[in-house]
């Protein structure tokens, strides 16, 4: 099963996507934590894609493609996966469906995640994220633990994302409008495709919404 995680910046996609792959036993990709890692690296590809993510814009196709693509050769990703913040422009989405057909594989679902904006800004000024594992915390409505290390991998280090500014979340939020929303009316040309799910609520409340729209209970069955 191949799925894409929609949505606008803050909408939750991370946080459900680590909930999903344990049940689907299928991966997440995230091209925004494969960025953030190579920008870690500190690599000449990392510092590219720093000039573009601390500003808040979308990183060049061309670069993400090739990424994604690499990615998606990877042995655990063979069966399907979960698209977190991937595609992010309709070249990506026709990039995405290319690579698939090879396989004989295609997009099931696409699940877009609704949240209003007042919401996003509000979720993401008070996220904070393990550099180690990518896990989200948010700290009103889902705090770290109090040891303030991961509660996922024990990573030391809970931070703030830089790009989690009101500024540029703001810029994220135009670029998501822009570029990204069209996508939804790529694959809305496929019937039943394109699922709006509600993505307000207590994050359990989100996940069961998610594995309904997949056929699938919580236990995944
Ligand atoms: P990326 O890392 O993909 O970020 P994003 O799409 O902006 O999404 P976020 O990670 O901000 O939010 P999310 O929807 O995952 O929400 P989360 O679960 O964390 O991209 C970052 C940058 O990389 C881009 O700006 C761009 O520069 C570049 N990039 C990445 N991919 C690209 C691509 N394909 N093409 C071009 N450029 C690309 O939740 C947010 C907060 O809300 C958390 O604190 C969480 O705890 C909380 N929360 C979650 N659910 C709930 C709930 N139900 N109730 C209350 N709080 C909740």
């Amino acid at each position: 099963m191949d799925l894409i995680l929609f949505g606008p910046p803050g909408a939750g996609k991370g946080t459900q996507s680590k909930f999903l792959q344990e049940t689907l036993k299928i991966p997440q990709i995230s091209t925004g934590d494969m960025m953030r890692a190579e920008r870690k690296s500190g690599s000449d590809l990392g510092q590219r894609f720093d000039s573009f993510m601390s500003k808040g814009l979308l990183v060049p196709d061309d670069l993400v493609i090739e990424l994604l693509e690499k990615r998606l050769h990877q042995d655990d990703a063979k069966g399907g996966a979960i698209f977190d913040g991937y595609p992010r422009t309709v070249p990506q989405a026709k990039a995405l469906d290319a690579v698939l057909e090879k396989s004989g594989r295609r997009i099931g679902k696409v699940l877009s995640l609704e949240v209003p904006e007042g919401s996003i800004v509000d979720r993401i000024s008070g996220r904070r994220t393990c550099l180690d594992c990518g896990q989200a915390y948010h700290v009103r409505y889902n705090p770290p633990p109090p040891s303030g290390r991961c509660g996922s991998c024990n990573g030391e280090r809970v931070v703030q994302r830089s790009d989690d500014t009101e500024e540029t979340v703001r810029t994220r939020h135009a670029a998501y409008l822009k570029d990204t929303l069209p996508i939804l009316a790529h694959y809305g040309q496929f019937p039943g495709v394109v699922v709006a799910i509600d993505g307000m609520g207590e994050v359990d409340a989100v996940t069961k919404r998610l594995l309904g729209a997949v056929g699938l209970d919580a236990a995944g069955s």
